[in-house]
């Protein structure tokens, strides 16, 4: 098959196009590297021993891709390119909905022209926002807190309307919960530009002494230790999810638009990651206990039974795996991808 990944060199999109390239797809990349490097390329055919096309291009410019629709003939299209930070998005909504919005727009229109019959979508547990009924079920109504969440939950409002009116086209909004780890090799990762804000590469950088202490945003909420409880999925697991939907619209032509949950449906919470995280590195992770951060809730873990009946997907790779991956990334490329 021949798959158009956008956003190929990020953190899922690099981890998801070893997955295509190790069992034999056609794929070409496209990414701005606003957020990623194009030294990721490189990794990939060392994992690999294979290098997919790449295009150095942003998705929103249409004559660019159309260009790239032309000379391809994409069955698929999976769409990671997109601006995912919550804080930022608080403050540059602008940025966030233009990014996030006219990229989908620009390929949709391109799939309509060019008869590309499917598209897989990057979407999030974010969409589910404050709800308090765990584990989530995909019928779990939109309740998004920030201007990101909201681009998600738009985009999948978008591509219901689209597959409405256009049976030619399906569908698959992927909703993931917390991805983290790293290729077992080590040679492709997360590279977070600036200070982290998500937890475990904040712990990683921790643990290389690039960073002193981590804050434990609350330990007041209804858990078991009292911290906030997410489901942690391996990265290279979630990559996989990604090839079973391909599969899933290769055998289902027209399927229509579904929204799939991934993740483990297990939750950890964050005193949990970062013993466990402690334990298979060796290295001690000072924290201290500060207040809750805005808008973080106590719990979100998955129901995953959807992603396993339609998909036949579930999750391999437990918390340690993660810990270890993770571990092994940021110690053999303390500077990320930055040569
Ligand atoms: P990432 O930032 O590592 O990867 C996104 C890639 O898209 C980057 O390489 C960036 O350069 C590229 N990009 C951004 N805008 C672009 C544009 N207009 N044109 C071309 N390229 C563009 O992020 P990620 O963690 O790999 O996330 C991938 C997708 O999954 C995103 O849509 C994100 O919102 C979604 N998602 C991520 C998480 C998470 O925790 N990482 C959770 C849920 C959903
Ligand atoms: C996990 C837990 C924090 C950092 C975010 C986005 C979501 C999705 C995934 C894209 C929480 C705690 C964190 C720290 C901490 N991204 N924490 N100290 O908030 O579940 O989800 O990333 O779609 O949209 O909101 O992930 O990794 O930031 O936090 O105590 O320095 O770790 O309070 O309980 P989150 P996270």
């Amino acid at each position: 098959m021949n798959i158009l990944v956008t956003g190929g060199t990020g953190y899922i999109g690099s981890h998801t196009v070893v997955e295509l390239l190790n069992r034999g797809e056609q794929v070409v990349i496209v990414d701005n590297l606003s957020n990623s490097y194009d030294n990721v390329i490189d990794r990939i055919e060392s994992i690999c021993g294979r290098h997919p096309d790449f295009v150095k291009a942003d998705v929103r410019d249409f004559k660019k891709m159309e260009a790239v629709f032309a000379q391809y003939d994409f069955d698929a299209v999976i769409h990671f390119a997109g601006s995912k930070a919550v804080g930022e998005s608080v403050a540059k909504p602008l940025l966030y909905y233009r990014n996030n919005l006219e990229s989908t727009w620009v390929l949709v229109e391109l799939m309509k022209k060019y008869n590309v019959p499917s598209i897989i979508f990057s979407s999030s547990a974010t969409v589910y926002g404050e709800t308090d009924l765990v584990p989530i079920k995909e019928d779990t109504e939109y309740r998004c807190t920030n201007p990101y969440g909201r681009t998600k939950m738009i985009n999948e409002l978008f591509l219901q309307d689209i597959v409405a009116a256009h049976p030619g086209i399906s569908a698959i909004c992927l909703r993931y919960f917390n991805p983290i780890g790293a290729h077992a090799s080590g040679l492709i990762g997360e590279d977070p530009q600036g200070i982290p804000n998500n937890l475990m590469p904040y712990i990683t950088q921790v643990a290389i002494g690039k960073l002193k202490m981590l804050s434990v945003f609350g330990n007041d909420y209804p858990t078991h230790d009292g911290t906030g409880v997410r489901d942690y999925i391996h990265v290279v697991d979630l990559a996989k999810g990604h090839l079973a939907a391909v599969d899933y619209v290769r055998q289902n032509q027209a399927s229509g638009f579904l929204a799939v949950n991934l993740g483990t449906g297990r939750g950890y919470s964050v005193l949990d990651l970062v013993h466990t995280f402690s334990r298979v590195s060796g290295k001690d992770i000072p924290y201290q206990l500060t207040e809750r951060r805005p808008g973080d809730i106590a719990t979100c873990y998955a129901d995953p039974s959807k992603a396993k009946e339609l998909f036949c997907w579930e999750t391999k790779l437990d918390l340690q795996k993660m810990c270890e991956d993770s571990w092994r990334w940021q110690s053999k490329n303390p500077t990320g991808y930055k040569r």
